[in-house]
């Protein structure tokens, strides 16, 4: 597709027409990577879901399919998930042909259950399953808010796992045959759209923890065995901003072995025939912290066939790194990498037009507002890698510790571009790069 529009982003998925909001039944699937998504094909507004499909080889180029999943009589199509099944539990394989299976919720005003469909012909075209639904919790939990199920292979035990938000955190299911579904514990403090997936410490495989999450960035490490998951930690944010629901990938073959993730960017786009936008897809681990053991979130490598080096400084003064970035002022996307530090300061940050990109308050160990305590206090330095597009900038700190996304809303009226602030500070190292379009 050649895109025209002006403000139509850059370097991010978006559809061709309608609303989207969260990403539904992310898989790799024969050298294909599925990017199912919550669509209004309709109109610019929240409503009528139906799931959307965009495919691509690469994570940064997407072909934008035919709708995947209509509305039915039990309701319109919320989000969920996807999983190949390879050992026929369902019964839908074809010969050699595995079945993929597609796990949703249909909403109605009365209330939300879960279905499921299928297909042969790499997610193309589906067939719902004739007797959905597969869970109806609504009395159990008194809540109209029973949705979003993610389902995935427990090895061990050799059963199906869906993990769904019921109400006030995320419930555990359990199945042979991704038909009966059998109820078997909770944990609460979660809202919508949970994932659950198990991660190496430091690439360590043999020492791992599970990691439960929520949609708007927080999360939980633990155990679990198959059927409950056990809280060893608080609640952390990895991510805040713009970004919500957002989904890792299944499928992804054991000899790449990366968690990807890709989330929805809540951000308008004004006067455009679409809304919101899919923020970069990226790389989860966990790595030891002073803190513990953490998740670190930073852009796939996949994207770096996007980026061209433009210019690069080191150890300048915040005027004289403000003088380079002049030249930059009207690009309509761009990567920059910047490291401060900063020394007689306790605050410092980097902004464009007026619009808060960075804001450090290491007094109060704030970040853009929200907590950030760096792991090396005494170097008093702070890096970030910055993706600036036509209407979001994703920035991620300290090599993915923290991350957070914004829309890109430039104070029409401060002239003051890319502008480093804070009582002498050194800019340290400071990068630009181009980016190349998708489209
Ligand atoms: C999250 C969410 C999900 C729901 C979907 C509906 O953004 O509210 O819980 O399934 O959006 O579009």
């Amino acid at each position: 597709t050649l895109y025209k529009e002006k403000n139509r982003p850059q370097f991010h998925f978006t559809t061709q027409r309608g609303w989207i909001n969260d990403p539904n039944g992310l898989i790799f699937y024969e050298g294909e990577y599925h990017l199912f998504y919550q669509h209004n094909p309709y109109e610019r507004d929240w409503e009528n879901m139906h799931w959307g499909h965009a495919v691509s080889k690469d994570l940064i180029h997407w072909q934008q399919l035919p709708e995947a999943l209509y509305p039915d009589h039990l309701g319109t199509m919320f989000s969920g998930s996807a999983v190949i099944d390879y050992d026929n539990t369902a019964g839908y394989n074809k010969g050699n042909t595995p079945a993929m299976i597609a796990f949703f919720t249909a909403a109605s005003p009365e209330k939300q259950v879960q279905g499921m469909a299928y297909s042969l012909d790499k997610g193309r075209t589906w067939t719902k399953y004739d007797k959905n639904p597969l869970i109806d919790s609504k009395a159990k939990w008194n809540s109209q808010d029973t949705r979003d199920p993610k389902v995935f292979w427990y090895a061990p035990s050799k059963h199906w796992v869906m993990v769904l938000n019921e109400r006030d955190g995320h419930s555990i299911y359990t199945s042979k045959n991704l038909k009966d579904w059998t109820y078997e514990s909770h944990v609460t403090g979660f809202w919508e759209c949970p994932d659950l997936f198990e991660l190496a410490i430091d690439g360590n495989k043999n020492n791992t923890k599970w990691v439960m999450y929520g949609a708007s960035g927080t999360y939980m490490l633990g155990k679990f065995d198959g059927k409950v998951f056990t809280p060893e930690s608080g609640k952390y944010y990895y991510t805040t901003g713009s970004i919500y629901a957002a989904q890792t990938f299944a499928n992804i073959p054991a000899s790449d072995g990366r968690r990807i993730q890709i989330g929805w960017g809540r951000i308008q786009q004004p006067g455009m025939p679409f809304n919101g936008m899919m923020l970069l897809p990226t790389e989860l681990t966990l790595r030891t912290t002073k803190d513990g053991p953490r998740l670190f979130n930073v852009p796939v490598n996949e994207t770096g066939q996007l980026f061209t080096p433009v210019k690069e400084w080191s150890n300048l003064t915040s005027g004289d790194a403000n003088s380079k970035m002049k030249e930059f002022y009207d690009s309509d996307r761009l990567r920059i990498k910047t490291t401060i530090k900063l020394s007689h300061a306790t605050d410092a940050g980097f902004n464009l037009f007026g619009q808060r990109i960075i804001g450090y308050d290491m007094n109060g160990n704030l970040l853009n507002g929200m907590f950030y305590s760096p792991q090396d206090m005494t170097s008093m330095e702070l890096s970030a890698d910055i993706y600036v597009d036509r209407t979001s900038i994703e920035v991620f700190i300290d090599g993915g510790a923290y991350s957070y996304s914004m829309e890109r809303k430039p104070d029409e009226n401060n002239r003051e571009g890319f502008h480093f602030w804070g009582n002498n500070i050194e800019v340290k190292k400071l990068e630009v790069y181009s980016v190349k379009s998708i489209w």
